[in-house]
């Protein structure tokens, strides 16, 4: 049985290799590499995957909602993603680096009997990041 609990949250960022020039950084990331920066309303979904336990559940919501806030939210929301979070200060702050950096901070010390199986996030209505767990 799996659960996919969503969430919320809203950062900033700005999109740009400083080893590429100023046009080869706008042809790649458009938008996102204005100068000053910008935000987006990004959606959360985690999934998990376990057997239905004696309460009727796949998983403890409470205890999830505990860790993803722990591990996540509190970590990112409301933050300028390439400046502020440690995880993307040395990489682009993109989706799927950060998406990348989710999966990993949720996945250690995973404290539920299910196992985490996807992180995916929604950026914009067209970019939509899935990260399939081990
Ligand atoms: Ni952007």
């Amino acid at each position: 049985m799996k659960l996919t609990r969503r969430y919320r949250f809203c950062a900033s960022h700005r999109l740009d290799v400083p080893q590429l020039s100023a046009e080869e950084n706008r042809r790649l990331y458009g938008k996102c590499n204005n100068p000053y920066g910008h935000g987006h309303d990004y959606v959360l979904d985690v999934t998990v995957e376990g057997p239905i336990d004696e309460t009727g559940q796949v998983a403890d919501r409470v205890k999830l909602d505990e860790w993803v806030s722990a591990k996540v939210l509190q970590q990112i929301d409301h933050k300028n993603l390439s400046n502020e979070v440690i995880g993307l200060k040395d990489s682009v702050a993109t989706t799927e680096n950060l998406a990348k950096l989710i999966g990993d901070s949720l996945a250690e010390d995973w404290p539920l009997v299910a196992r985490l199986r996807r992180v995916r996030i929604m950026e914009t209505d067209r970019n939509i990041f899935e990260l399939e767990m081990a």
